[in-house]
This record gives C-alpha cells, sequence and structure tokens, in this order.
C-alpha cells in the first residue's frame, strides 16, 4: 500500500518585540505610506538579544509536536531551513534536536532562502514515502535582524524574525496528504538578493563588517519581476502535473515577501483573497519562516478545511522558487 506524507501539527513562534513603520521613519529616510504601498508590511517583530534561530525553531517545534500528539523521543529526523543559523557550524537543527531531547532524530540545516520550507517539505516527504523515516519534524525559522543594514532604508523596511514548524507523518490510505512538490533554482541570478561576505568568498575581517558586506543586498525591483514569472510558472506547472485547473484549489499559503506579488499569484489561480493567507502586513518578509508562520495560522484559525487542497508556494535567494500542493 503507498503510503503518503500528511502533516499532523503545525506551529509557530513570534518574539515578542514590535518594530512598527512609525519606529523605521525615526531610523532611516523612509514612511508608512511608501511601505504599505509597496510591499505591505506595516510591522514586523525583532528577537530579543538572548535568543537565536534555535530558540525560536524550538519554540515553534513544541507548539506543533503537541499539535501531532507526536513525542520528541520518537522524531527520526529533525531539518531546519534557514539563511540565518545560530553558528556557522554545528547545525541550528542539532541545537533544536538537543532543546527537544530528540535523541533518536538525525538533524541537518537546509539553505535555500525564502524558499527553504518548501525544500525540506519535499525532502521530508522523499524519506517517508520511501519508507526511510516515519516522523519528521520540519522547520523555517529566521533572527534576520541581525542581518540587515539599518542604514539601508531599501531593505531593512522589508525583514523580520519568526519560526514555524510541521510535523510531518506517514498514513496509509486515504487522500490526505502531500500530493506534489516542485523545486526550483538559478543560480545565474544569485547576486540579485545576497550576503555578499562574512563566510568564504569575502571572510569576516574589520573591513569587510565595517563595510557590512555581511548583510543582505537585494536588487528589489528586479527581484519583484522575476518572483510574479516564476510563481505563475511554477502555479501552471503544479496544475498541469496533477491535470488540476485553478478551481481545484481551495486555499492559497504563499510566501510573506510582498503583498502585491501574493495578489498576482491569487489573480493567476483566480482565487478570492479571503482563500489566500496574509501574514505579511504583522509579520513583514520572515524569510523560511514565512510559509510555515501563515500555515500555521491559517490551520489555526481554521481557515483551512479538511479536504481542501492547499497550495504552499515561496520564493527567495538562490535565485529560488517552488511549490507544494497537500490534500488537507
Ligand atoms: N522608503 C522610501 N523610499 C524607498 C525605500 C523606502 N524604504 N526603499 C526604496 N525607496 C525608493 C528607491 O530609492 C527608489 O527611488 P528612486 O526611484 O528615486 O531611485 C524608489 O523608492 C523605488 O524603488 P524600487 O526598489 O523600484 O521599489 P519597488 O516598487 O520595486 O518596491 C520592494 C521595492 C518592496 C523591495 C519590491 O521590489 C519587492 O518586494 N521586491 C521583491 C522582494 C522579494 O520577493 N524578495 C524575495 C524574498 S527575500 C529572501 O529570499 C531573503
Amino acid at each position: 500500500m503507498t503510503v503518503r506524507t500528511v502533516i499532523a501539527g503545525t506551529g509557530s513562534f513570534l518574539p515578542e518585540k514590535i518594530l512598527t513603520n512609525a519606529d523605521l521613519e525615526k531610523m532611516v529616510d523612509t514612511s508608512d505610506e511608501w511601505i504599505v504601498s509597496r510591499s505591505g508590511i506595516r510591522e514586523r517583530r525583532v528577537a530579543a538579544p538572548e535568543h537565536a534561530t534555535s530558540d525560536l525553531a524550538t519554540a515553534a517545534a513544541r507548539n506543533a509536536l503537541e499539535m501531532a500528539g507526536v513525542a520528541a523521543e520518537d522524531l527520526d529526523l529533525i531539518i531546519v531551513a534557514t539563511l540565518s543559523p545560530d553558528h556557522f557550524f554545528p547545525s541550528t537543527a542539532g541545537l533544536v534536536q538537543r532543546n527537544l531531547g530528540a535523541f533518536k532524530a538525525a538533524a541537518f540545516d537546509l539553505e535555500a532562502a525564502c524558499t527553504g520550507f518548501i525544500y525540506a517539505l519535499s525532502i521530508a516527504d522523499a524519506f517517508i514515502k520511501t519508507r526511510t523515516y516515519e516522523n519528521i519534524l520540519i522547520m523555517g525559522a529566521e533572527v534576520l535582524t541581525r542581518f540587515i543594514d539599518w542604514e539601508d532604508r531599501s531593505t531593512c523596511v522589508l525583514f523580520g524574525d519568526g519560526a514555524g514548524a510541521a510535523v510531518l507523518r506517514g498514513e496509509e490510505g486515504g487522500e490526505r496528504g502531500i500530493i506534489s512538490t516542485h523545486l526550483h533554482c538559478d543560480g545565474r541570478l544569485a547576486e540579485l538578493l545576497y550576503a555578499p561576505g562574512g563566510v568564504s568568498r569575502i571572510p569576516p575581517t574589520h573591513e569587510t563588517i565595517d563595510k557590512k558586506l555581511n548583510t543582505v543586498k537585494m536588487q528589489g525591483n528586479e527581484v519583484f519581476k522575476v518572483a510574479v514569472t516564476k510563481l505563475r510558472e511554477v502555479v501552471e506547472e503544479v496544475l498541469a502535473e496533477n491535470g488540476l485547473t485553478e478551481k481545484d484549489i481551495d486555499f492559497l499559503v504563499p510566501h510573506q515577501a510582498n503583498l502585491r506579488i501574493i495578489q498576482a499569484t491569487a489573480k493567476r489561480l483566480k482565487l478570492p483573497m479571503e482563500k489566500v493567507v496574509v501574514t505579511v502586513d504583522r509579520h513583514g518578509n520572515t524569510s523560511a519562516a514565512s510559509v510555515p508562520l501563515a500555515l500555521d495560522e491559517a490551520v489555526r484559525t481554521g481557515r483551512i478545511k479538511s479536504g481542501d487542497r492547499v497550495l504552499l508556494e515561496a520564493f527567495g535567494g538562490g535565485l529560488t522558487w517552488g511549490a507544494a500542493l497537500i490534500r488537507w
């Protein structure tokens, strides 16, 4: 009998501290009107100084394990998707394993920028379908505000901190579970959105850190154009590969980078905005955490119903993009 991968539980964690557009108006030459009209963002969260990415991820993981009714000791694999790990090494996933006491689980980090959670979902799905593992914890977690140039108005208004998690399990028979996943990357466009320094290409020195080469640089309008095109293409790929049309999609959980990009994808799917979860106004862009944070909100508020066909999509640095179709 074939096994399907189901999302048995979701969880999330947001830091308490809120940074509003009004706060940013005092820091750089910007305005609430510009930020809202260009991106849809009104506020974002900032992690407490004593917290690193593994702390946020652990809190989200505990919520997801509780909803799934899975004990940490029963986890076989832990994947953390992040571009802002606690350390260069060891992995953030290993630290989450330690925090949870999930000592049976293998653990590794995955870096596909904002698309990281979709990549993690796809890898976990393959492990479950091949019956390699039974219980897998995946997370998207970021403390991006530590890698932002707070003097660069074109990036500092966009990003926030947070974590989201999902517990995946194999289920035999029935309809529910992951239907398909779709992963893409175009490395030729890597420098449109990246942190140039701080690792092996440009190692951290006083000079490179003073020049803030370890912070996020983005050619926003170029990335915007690619995002809208590639997300439209991947939505078409999901429909074509599964022999579906727009009316077969019940709910959209998009990456939360920009309200205008979300609206463009919803329009392509002919979905009204009440069938789309939007958190970008309150969370900003939390990179790999954005999709699982939005998913957890839609699940816990009951907006996603049993039997719904739910489409997850994301786009980010790499440049990477992808989608996952799930029968809830
Ligand atoms: N406040 C006021 N003015 C600003 C600000 C600001 N915070 N930032 C930029 N501007 C100015 C620019 O200097 C520019 O001025 P100019 O015309 O005089 O040169 C003007 O506003 C327009 O700038 P654009 O960058 O063209 O603005 P755009 O409409 O493209 O919006 C935005 C910018 C919001 C960044 C948009 O391009 C976007 O969302 N891009 C995609 C982001 C994305 O999806 N990233 C992928 C995921 S992130 C990841 O993987 C880590």
